[in-house]
Parts: structure tokens; C-alpha cells; sequence
């Protein structure tokens, strides 16, 4: 079957007559270095053929963007079987994959395997919680397997590439891409992102079930003005090294083989021609020796953006700086060719390119056996293993955060309660399957409803009330969101009546969030909260579930409701995940990855801001920095989240011991001081009081994730280093500076310990 390979890496090596006989052998074992392999291959290589390696082409049915010029089928297989195809995005399944992969490596003339790329995002088929909510677990272990999970599925049908993790930080809930990330902070965003890389890398990336990573959009994406999608982006390099950096880094440290470059422009200069971003920063200063991936044609937005004329030029900008693959944008397939020809571009810089995109697929084991992706048994199997369903739903249950529970609604008593369902989300099957969701079928995702009617022994009446969208939703269009259709409101008021506890969930559709999906307004959409607010007059005993896929401004509802769960997108077993916790069977420990604003006005809004020269009001006069119409705090706090029990944090004690590299060592005690057993997320935070630049006025520098019986205490202790107590100053040097430093601790950024040190 590898004939083809076989004779060729036999030819390689004839050709270059280096390698004996026996050596020979050891190569078809992998045993010959990557580098030597790839050197060899290299030297075979036309121009054509090198320019092929770098353009990716989407398949023939999922797009995932917007629809190319000269995107037809037939050329697409003519440029595979020429071997100026070097890897494929949105072909899926065992077949499809094959198919391609057949043409690709049987019939062009070098028969170089693909890379099949598909946007892996939160899980294939079975669909762990969107990565926002994920987050929200603080749980790395979970975090990790979940995209393991993910890897295994996907690689069974074929996949070796997956577009994911988003590690951009943003603090702009406007920004519909939120729900793909890791919320506003850097330092739980790089855990989060290594968690991530490890589990589709795997430990071995050449496992039949280990696909490779994508840290995507570097960079600075998510801090889109305005929150407008695919917006202009200026930020100072203090932000860009401390805040929308680290991420990143911390991904290429992990051993992520691949970055996808972003929409944006980084002050001026759009990021897929930006020398400084892919080759300074990434390729140079970091040695990242694996490939950079364009975004969707964001080649050919070079020419939008205004600062290429034609392809050409877009082409001669984007290789020049260090994208070393095409997306989908046709623009190196056209024009790189004459640009070498003419002697415009150095040949090195595509040889470069080329080189690292052989690498990855060496080191996937794509030469040893290039369909070793995708077998239709596997696939069946491990596309609807139960233990992956038990393992999202663990997900999802430790994704939900209780936002507020005063009364003690919840738990809900399991007997004797008559409970009203409301919401048109509560029914719903597609929404919390959440944006990204391409592989998995319709409709597959357990609803509230479905989860609530599993406990019987209460009396459960559903209304729905009005409609949240009109027509259907698609990953493609916009929803029509409903402001006018009363039908079922009034039914929803009368259900809510005579119960004891309402439940209504409420938020976001699942396609209201991602891609091209900014909002300029953060409250419930459409006649949700008309609805909220009327139920509310007849039955205030309320738990609001929010499903939504980014922070909401949530203020009326935080002031009249006694209970909210934020239960976002969670993925195929949401319903059952909400009713699990709602019912007390699963005690939540979930706590907010991103500030919840009060209202839009105040994004961006985020937990760790600078203290500004007037932080606070001295003279009971209106000089200071706040807003006249709205608190200046949040709603809920980044770090927020309740438990059905309670912790106290005591015994702080803060020991520096100036030995080693300026160590500092954090002790304090967590006890469960409620009945219930619970897990609480246990955060430290620095502040460096004075630096040569300003310093946020908390930063998260730990946590820790305990489980706790009732009465149980644990002593938890976080050894500091120069790692968490240094940044970049605005020469771009990372350093740590001496002097005072207070340390927070709590169960939330709104900490109840402090203590400080001094670095002599
Ligand atoms: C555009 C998105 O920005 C990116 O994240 C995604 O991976 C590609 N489209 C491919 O679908």
C-alpha cells in the first residue's frame, strides 16, 4: 500500500548516497532524525511542489468562513493530484478523508500526505461545554482530558489537526469569540492553554489518536476595539508582553506544533503581515520550529486592509513575515510561484516554510502511515462511547458556577415540590450544543427539560414562552432574535404561579456567540427579560439558569433574583449536568473565568486594572475614577462562584526567604465550614506595590483545587518565584523588581486575606 513512500525514501536516499543500506531500514522505522528526513524531501521538491505544502484548502461541504473566489471542487482535485495541496480543513470522516488523503499521497508525484485540519474546538461529536465554560472549572486535570477526548474522536475520523486551543485573552464580552477562550486573565489563559496542547498532543504525537494543536489568533484578537469582530487592534506593548502574550508562550512551551495567525491589525500592521509578531517575536525570540497557519483568507485581507495592492503583493507581505501557510485564501497558489521566479521572494524563506510544515507531519507518523487517521470501526466506536459521555458530563457539571443562592433555593428538595420549568432554551436540543459543533448531529444534546423530568418524584409543568429566535439557526447566518412574538408568554406567567420553585432558563442561543457574533447589548436577548420580570410578580421563589457563551449584564436579575446559575453552553449532557446540580446530586464549585459587567458601558471591564492616580473618592467630590450613573465594581467578580457549602480562610502566613531566586513561600488554611462535602477553588494574588511601569492592582499567581468534607481543614501552601513575580517592563525585558508586594488570598479576586513581603 505505501509503495509509493517506500520507493521514494528509498530513492531519497539512494540520491543522496549518505546512508547505507542499513541505515535505510532504520529509516522506515523513524529512526532517521526529523530534520534529516525533512532536508531530504525538501531537496526533491519544485517550486510548485513547495508552494503546494503551504496551501490549505477547505473541503467540499463544512465552510467555516466566508465563500472562496475560486473554491470549486474540480480545481481543488487537480491541484491534489499535482501536489499543491498540503493540507485540507472542514473533510471529515473515515471515506472523505481517505479519499483525499489517496490522491494526495498515490497519485501526485512526491506523495506527500495531507494535514487534515478541523476545527476541534469543544469536542467532535460528543460536545464537552464551550472552552469559556470549561474554564470556569479551574479544573486543569478535566480541562486536559476533555481535549483528549476531543483528539480521540476527531483522529478516529480522520482528523490529525485540530484548529484549537483559542488562547486569546479578552476582556471585552461584546467580543462573540469569548466563549472560545479562556476568559481575561493571563495567567489561568497559559494553564488553561497547556492543559489544552497536552491533551490533543498527547504524549506522543505520533499515536494513531493524537492530532496536533493550533494556539490561535496570534495575536491580539481578542482585544478587538469595540468588541467589533475582526475589529482594528492597538494596544501598547505592556499589554501585548503581559497580558495577551503569555498564552501563547506558554502554549509553545507545551509543544503546540502549529499557531494560527488573527484578523486583526496589531497597531498598524495586520497580523498575517506581521514580521514582528511571527518572526521577532514567535520564530526567533521563542525558536517555535513548528508552522504558522493564515486564518480564514486573511491573506487576501491584506488587500482589504489596504496595505497590499493585489495577491501578489498580499503574498510577497504574508511569506515575508512568517506565515507559512495559506487558509483558504488561493493566494500562494497564485502568486508565490512568480514571486520566486522573479527572484522577489528569497527561496529560502519558502524552503523555511516548508521545511517546518514537513516537520509536523514527520513527527505525526503521516510518512509511516499516512491513513493511520480515520478506520470506520473506530470511528463508529469511539464517536459514541458512553464513557465519553460520562466524561463531558463530568465537564459540564464542574463548568457551572452558582452565581448568587440566597434563600437556599437550591438545592431543590427532591420530593413534594411542585417546580415550573419556563423558557423556550429549557426544550431546546441544539443551543447548548454551543457554536463550534460542526461534527456532531442535530438536536443531540440532552435539554433541561430532558435532564429536570429524570427526578420524578416532584411534579415538573414546562412552558415554554415565547420564542428567543425566529426561523432557524445556522454556524453561517445571523439569528433573527424574537421582540415581538408574544405567543406563550402568558402561559409562562400562569404555569409560574403555582409553584413552588420556578426554574427558568434564560441567556444566549448557542449561536449567538462565536465567530462574527459582537454585541453591542449584554442583556437577555429578546422578551426574556420582559418575562423574567413578570413571572417574578406572580413567584419570586426564582432560579435563574443562564445559558449564554459570554458574561452577561445581568443587573436586574442579580438585584430581584435569589438564585442564578450560570450553566453557559454545556455541550451534549447539559441537561442533565443543570438538573444534577440543581438537584444537589453534583455541588458546584465552577467560578467565573471573565468579570460579569453591570452594564456594557463599563466593558472593557476585568479584575486586574490599574489603580489609575485617583482610585478612590477623598473629598466627597466627583474627581476621582468612577462613572456617574453606575457603581464602578462589577456585577460578579472574575474568580466568583458559591458552593452548597461554605469555606473560611485563615492563618495566612507569608515567609520569604530570599534563598533561592527570590522564593517566597504562601501558607493559609482552607476549611469547609458548611455540611456538605465541596471543592472550592483557592486563589492567591500578588500585587507589586511599587514598579518602574504600573502594576494591576491584583494579578492571580495561584490556585488550588481542594475537595473538602464538612469540617475538614487543609493547609495550602504556593511557593512564588521569579516566574510569578516578575513581568516585562516597556523595554520588553522580563524582570523582577525589588521592593513591597502584598499577597491576597480567597475564594474569589474579592479576597479575605491579606498579608505582604518585601524582595531586598
Ligand atoms: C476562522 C476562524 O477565525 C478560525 O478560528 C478557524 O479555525 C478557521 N476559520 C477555520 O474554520
Amino acid at each position: 500500500m505505501f509503495l509509493k513512500i517506500k520507493l521514494f525514501a528509498f530513492l531519497v536516499i539512494a540520491m543522496l548516497g549518505l546512508l547505507s543500506q542499513s541505515v535505510y531500514a532504520q529509516a522506515k522505522t523513524s529512526e532517521l532524525r526529523v530534520e534529516q528526513k525533512v532536508d531530504s524531501l525538501l531537496a526533491l521538491m519544485t517550486v510548485e511542489e513547495k508552494v503546494g505544502q503551504m496551501n490549505l484548502y477547505n473541503g467540499f461541504w463544512n465552510v467555516t468562513g466566508p465563500a472562496p473566489e475560486h473554491g470549486g471542487a474540480a480545481i481543488k482535485y487537480k491541484h491534489l493530484k499535482n501536489g499543491w495541496v498540503g493540507a485540507m480543513l472542514n473533510v471529515r470522516g473515515t471515506e472523505e478523508v481517505n479519499k483525499v488523503q489517496r490522491i494526495a499521497v498515490e497519485e501526485s508525484r512526491l506523495g506527500i500526505p495531507l494535514l487534515i485540519g478541523f476545527d476541534v474546538i469543544h469536542g467532535y461529536k460528543t460536545l464537552s461545554p464551550i472552552p469559556l465554560a470549561e474554564s470556569a472549572s479551574w479544573d486543569l486535570e478535566a480541562i486536559k482530558a476533555s481535549a483528549r477526548i476531543a483528539a480521540i474522536e476527531a483522529s478516529s475520523a480522520g482528523i490529525n489537526w485540530t484548529f484549537a486551543p483559542m488562547v486569546d485573552v479578552s476582556r471585552d464580552a461584546r467580543w462573540g469569540r469569548v466563549m472560545e477562550g479562556a476568559g481575561e486573565d493571563p495567567f489561568l489563559g497559559s494553564l488553561i492553554a497547556t492543559a489544552r496542547v497536552n491533551g490533543f498532543q498527547g504524549t506522543n504525537l505520533s499515536d494513531a489518536n493524537t492530532i496536533a494543536a493550533c494556539a490561535k489568533h496570534f495575536a491580539g484578537y481578542g482585544f478587538a476595539e469595540a468588541g467589533k469582530e475582526y475589529n482594528t487592534v492597538d494596544v501598547g506593548l505592556s499589554t501585548l508582553y503581559n497580558t495577551i502574550l503569555p498564552p501563547f508562550k506558554a502554549a509553545e512551551e507545551a509543544g503546540v506544533k502549529t499557531f494560527m495567525n488573527s484578523f486583526n491589525d496589531l497597531n498598524g500592521v495586520p497580523v498575517t503581515a506581521s514580521e514582528f509578531l511571527q518572526r521577532d517575536i514567535l520564530k526567533n525570540g521563542w525558536d517555535f520550529n513548528g508552522f504558522v497557519v493564515s486564518d480564514w483568507a486573511s491573506m487576501n485581507e491584506l488587500i482589504s486592509w489596504g496595505v497590499a495592492k493585489d495577491k501578489k503583493e498580499a503574498a510577497k507581505l504574508a511569506i515575508t513575515a512568517g506565515s507559512d501557510m495559506d487558509m483558504e485564501g488561493h493566494v500562494y497558489i497564485k502568486a508565490l510561484v512568480d514571486l520566486i521566479n522573479e527572484g522577489t521572494v528569497d527561496i529560502e524563506l519558502l524552503n523555511d516554510a516548508v521545511r517546518r510544515i514537513l516537520r509536523v507531519k514527520y513527527e505525526l507518523g503521516l510518512f509511516d502511515n499516512p491513513y493511520k487517521y480515520g478506520n470506520k470501526i473506530d470511528e463508529e466506536k469511539r464517536t459514541s462511547s458512553q464513557a465519553h459521555h460520562e466524561s463531558v458530563l463530568d465537564m459540564a457539571k464542574k463548568s457551572i458556577v452558582l452565581l448568587k443562592n440566597e434563600g437556599q433555593l437550591l438545592p431543590l428538595k427532591k420530593k413534594g415540590q411542585r417546580i415550573a420549568l419556563i423558557g423556550d432554551l429549557a426544550n431546546d436540543k441544539s443551543s447548548p450544543l454551543g457554536s463550534w459543533r460542526l461534527a456532531s448531529d442535530e438536536e443531540t444534546a440532552v435539554s433541561v427539560l430532558e435532564g429536570m423530568q429524570k427526578y420524578k418524584s416532584n411534579t415538573l409543568s414546562f412552558s415554554k414562552g415565547p420564542v428567543v429566535f425566529k426561523g432557524t439557526s445556522t454556524f453561517l447566518k445571523e439569528l433573527d432574535i424574537n421582540t415581538t412574538d408574544y405567543t406563550g408568554f402568558k402561559e409562562a406567567v400562569e404555569t409560574a404561579k403555582n409553584a413552588d420553585v420556578v426554574v427558568m432558563v434564560l441567556g444566549e442561543h448557542g449561536f449567538q456567540s462565536g465567530e462574527g457574533r459582537s454585541r453591542t447589548n449584554l442583556q437577555l436577548p429578546g422578551l426574556q427579560q420582559e418575562l423574567l420580570e413578570k413571572v417574578y410578580e406572580v413567584n419570586q421563589n426564582i432560579v435563574l439558569v443562564l445559558n449564554n457563551g459570554r458574561p452577561l449584564a445581568i443587573t436586574w436579575a442579580a438585584e430581584h433574583i435569589p438564585t442564578i446559575v450560570e450553566a453557559w453552553q454545556l455541550g451534549t449532557e447539559t441537561g442533565n449536568a443543570v438538573a444534577q446540580v440543581l438537584y444537589g446530586d453534583y455541588n458546584p464549585s465552577g467560578k467565573l473565568p471573565m468579570t460579569f459587567p453591570r452594564n456594557v458601558g463599563q466593558v472593557p471591564i476585568y479584575y486586574n486594572y490599574k489603580n489609575t492616580g485617583r482610585p478612590i473618592d477623598k473629598d466627597n467630590n466627583v474627581f476621582y475614577s468612577h462613572y456617574s450613573d453606575v457603581e464602578k465594581t462589577p456585577l460578579f467578580v472574575f474568580g466568583h462562584g458559591l458552593s452548597y457549602t461554605e469555606f473560611e480562610y485563615s492563618n495566612l502566613k507569608v515567609t520569604n526567604t530570599y534563598k533561592t531566586n527570590k522564593e517566597v513561600t504562601v501558607t493559609f488554611d482552607l476549611k469547609n465550614v458548611g455540611n456538605r462535602t465541596g471543592k472550592e477553588v483557592a486563589q492567591l494574588y500578588i500585587r507589586d506595590l511599587v514598579g518602574s511601569i504600573t502594576r494591576p492592582i491584583k494579578e492571580l499567581k495561584g490556585f488550588k483545587l481542594v475537595e473538602l468534607k464538612p469540617g475538614e481543614t487543609e493547609k495550602i501552601t504556593f511557593v512564588l518565584s521569579s516566574k510569578e513575580l516578575g513581568f516585562y517592563n516597556n523595554k520588553q525585558q522580563f524582570n523582577v523588581e525589588l521592593g513591597d508586594f502584598k499577597i491576597f488570598i480567597g475564594g474569589s479576586s474579592e479576597t479575605v486575606l491579606e498579608g505582604d513581603f518585601i524582595l531586598k
